[in-house]
């Protein structure tokens, strides 16, 4: 090919691939200026086949009796609670047909998903296309050659076996890890195009951001489909919105198809704005790459400048010391499992950031979402995020896949200014220096900015063949008959952070943590919200703690230790509605960004607690003093008991209120800030006026038939206060153009008198859904959601 033809093919976006039957009859058509980068989002319109057979490989098989589903999707219909993993053991099968939109053509094509649970083999026109092993990171398949004119058929066989990939592996199966992993095709499919030669990957790594040396280093892969004669060019740009605030190009030799490396410098202006967990403002990272003076490609890279850093003396974020203050989360969901929409998994960052007020999430104990990454760098959450594993080592070939699973997650996430520390270890094993030596030097291999690390626990807290950059220990110490948590003194020398503590501790007695579920004992919930505020006390009084990383958001589908398969020691549900364990979370504010006032306890005198919350029970509050008020009668006024709890931000209060209820007395809480009342919140003791009540988390979604949002169902007070162990049977009714995810009967009862259910879109449908709601006692409550039409997309859109 001459320099010439080059050039103009891939400007136009015409090269002739060898076999590339697509190109024929787009030749001549120029995408003209743009990213000439175009993706389609392949989430609808799939087959699900159930069990797998073989024949539905094949284009011509008839799949007109395969249930039609919306990616995310999950393999097994799954209840909230008592998950089976026989529902979704197995090999699968799904099937879609596409064609190749417009703006594809002259292009070469991938197919890119984004998580398969767990082995996933794609199928184009009946040719397979290699397998990929492991569930949560994605993967690319050039398709270019194997495309047809008109309808291609993609068809996916689905392992989700027990299998030797990481987490898995373990002689004992299922039961040997903590937390479930149903099955499925449960993050999105795409397919992209992008010109013959084209900059596959973006490393823009932010240096030196607090200093006059400020910069980002940049390394790119161009991937070439032929040697171009003539010097490319590559231009980087930073962009905020439309204006560009810096730019450098150099000339790159690609002397050979396949990859080049390329790495550029760009110098930054003073007065950029720091990517900050208050502020986290966002800028794009354009990497052009032009033949001939003609862009032929366009790179978009979100990224954040921030200096971030592990010291012996805590974490500092552009040059700032910040105690880090945060849960770890699991990405399953009721019903779905991980096959939740993006809306969801966005959710759950908002949860934390917003309502839990945390600062950092440790992503455990595998990648998640994009959806919940990109939550994450807009909203300022600082991100762990580790590598696919717990407790188990497996042979040679496991610990190879595991080395790629480091390899994978780093490009994945390198860009995001929030990941600030990378998981090399498999959570809590026992040690492997061999292993980690090399998960660790895979890791600074393709990032020397973050530091490397790994949970430790038990007895390992020693420096004995330890070589990571951040000592991270998974601290469940609690010594003493009252079982109150004690984090251990710090490993000397090394940066610190607690990767997970409380858990599932409940003091004196066995350590069973089902007992912290809502529909469990009072007094253990009550205990769960003191222990978190103990161990993020006792951390924040010792700057050698980065801070604590508490066990955890949100309760999840596990097999061990669990009730009735759901593990219990989220400070919320699994539903994500909080339960008195998250009191402390919520308070944790400045005042004058929202007053809060949460009482660690249930206003109830049911059967559970006849004699109300007892005493020396704990209110959270962001206010200076919190007048309490029973059957209107000034009881206590309270301050916030800082010589208990000298570290936090907003310390408890204590108040006795063991009482007889007989006669339904109402508490007030009045919260002032100064002289001011800031806040007053009531609760009833009368159940007499409960009611049913519905929330959608959205008021519209999309009707693309993946898009979804939860609805929260609880029984409530008149003053709108959660009714603890509430019972009955909820039915739900839904119209309009959508499903329900969920149980339907839902059990009030055994999840406490809170649950939650999703509602989805059904494909190319809009107008408004209805939830409705009865209760066989407390009558019906509805909700509406508006669905707005999807638009149809038949092109690609450009790529981001
Ligand atoms: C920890 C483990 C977590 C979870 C927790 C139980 O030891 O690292 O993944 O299993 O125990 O609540």
């Amino acid at each position: 090919m001459t320099r010439r033809h080059f050039v103009e093919t891939c400007a136009l976006g015409a090269m002739t691939l060898a076999g590339a039957r697509v190109l024929r009859g787009a030749a001549g058509v120029a995408p003209g200026p743009g990213p000439a980068h175009y993706r389609l989002r392949l989430d609808d319109g799939w087959r699900f086949g159930g069990r797998f057979d073989p024949a539905a490989v094949a284009p011509s098989f008839n799949d007109s009796r395969f249930e039609p589903i919306a990616l995310p999707h999950c393999v097994a219909r799954l209840s909230w609670q008592r998950w089976d993993p026989g529902t979704w053991d197995g090999v699968w099968i799904y099937r879609r047909r596409f064609r190749l939109p417009p703006n594809f053509a002259g292009r070469r094509v991938f197919l890119r998903f984004d998580a398969v649970m767990t082995v996933a083999t794609p199928y184009l026109n009946g040719r397979a296309l290699p397998a990929h092993e492991g569930g949560y990171l994605p993967f690319r398949r050039e398709i270019t050659d194997a495309l047809v004119d008109g309808d291609n058929v993609l068809a996916v066989a689905v392992d989700a076996r027990w299998s030797n990939v990481p987490p898995e592996g373990a002689a004992d199966g299922r039961r040997t890890i903590d937390f479930y992993e149903p099955g499925g095709m449960v993050r999105s499919v795409w397919l992209e195009a992008v010109p013959p030669a084209y900059v596959r990957e973006v490393f823009a790594k932010p240096v030196e951001v607090l200093t006059p040396g400020r910069r980002i280093d940049v390394s790119c892969e161009i991937d070439a489909h032929t040697v171009p004669e003539s010097a490319a060019e590559l231009a980087v740009e930073l962009r905020d919105g439309d204006r560009i605030l810096a730019r450098a190009a150099q000339k790159v030799h690609v002397g050979k198809a396949g990859e080049t490396a390329a790495a550029l410098t760009l110098p930054l202006p003073a007065g950029i704005v720091l990517w900050d967990v208050e502020h986290p403002h966002r800028y794009d990272l354009v990497t052009r790459l032009s033949v001939d003076g003609l862009p032929v490609h366009d790179h978009v890279t979100r990224i954040g400048l921030r200096d971030a850093q592990f010291r012996r003396d805590g974490f500092y974020l552009n040059g700032r010391r910040l105690q880090l203050f945060g849960l770890n989360r699991h990405e399953l969901f009721p019903y779905a499992g991980f096959a939740m929409p993006p809306r969801a998994m966005r959710r759950d960052a908002e949860i934390l950031r917003r309502e839990l007020n945390c600062n950092a999430v440790r992503c455990s104990h595998y990648p998640q979402s994009d959806a919940f990454l990109d939550a994450c760098d807009e909203l300022g959450l600082l991100v762990w995020e580790e590598m696919p594993a717990w407790h188990y080592i497996g042979d040679a070939a496991w610990q190879d896949r595991a080395v790629r699973d480091v390899e994978a997650m780093i490009r994945r996430d390198r860009n995001r200014p929030s990941v600030v520390i990378w998981g090399v270890r498999v959570n809590e094993s026992k040690n492997n220096p061999e292993l980690y030596r090399r998960t660790t030097a895979a890791g600074r291999a393709l990032d020397d900015s973050r530091p490397m690390s790994g949970a430790m626990n038990g007895p390992m807290h020693s420096r004995r063949d330890w070589d990571e950059d951040v000592f991270a220990y998974n601290d469940y110490h609690h010594p003493g008959p009252a079982g109150s948590p004690e984090l251990r003194a710090p490993i000397p020398d090394v940066p610190y952070l607690i990767t997970e503590a409380v858990g599932q501790i409940v003091g004196p007695g066995p350590a069973v943590n089902h007992m912290y579920r809502r529909s469990a004992d009072a007094a253990v919930q009550m205990r769960q919200a003191l222990y978190h505020a103990d161990v993020h006390d006792q951390a924040a009084a010792n700057p050698r703690y980065a801070g604590v990383l508490a066990w955890c958001a949100f309760e999840y589908g596990s097999p061990m230790n669990s009730h009735d398969g759901v593990k219990n020691p989220g400070v919320c549900d699994t539903f994500r509605e909080p339960k008195l364990g998250a009191s402390f979370y919520r308070a944790q504010v400045d005042p004058a960004r929202r007053p809060v006032i949460e009482p660690n306890f249930y206003w109830d005198f049911g059967p559970r607690t006849p004699r109300g919350p007892g005493t020396g029970v704990a209110i959270f509050s962001n206010c200076s003093r919190v007048e309490v008020f029973v059957g209107g009668q000034r009881h206590a006024v309270l301050h916030p008991d800082r010589r208990r709890y000298p570290h936090l931000l907003a310390p408890p209060a204590f108040v006795d209120l063991e009482l007889d209820g007989a006669a339904h007395p109402e508490l007030r809480l009045d919260g002032y800030l100064g002289d001011r009342l800031a806040l007053s919140r009531s609760f009833s003791a009368d159940p007499r006026h409960d009611r049913l009540e519905l929330q959608a988390d959205d008021a519209e979604i999309a009707g693309d038939g993946s898009d979804g949002t939860r609805v929260v169902c609880k029984v409530i007070d008149r003053f709108g206060a959660v009714r603890a162990f509430a019972g009955g049977l909820v039915r739900f009714e839904l119209s309009g153009p959508g499903e329900l995810v969920g149980d339907n009967l839902f059990a009030l009862g055994e999840a406490g008198g809170v649950g939650a259910v999703w509602v989805r879109s059904l494909a190319g449908q809009a107008g408004t859904i209805t939830l409705r709601a009865v209760h066989d006692s407390l009558g019906a409550a509805a909700v509406p959601i508006a669905v707005r039409a999807a638009a149809a997309a038949r092109d690609g859109e450009p790529a981001r």
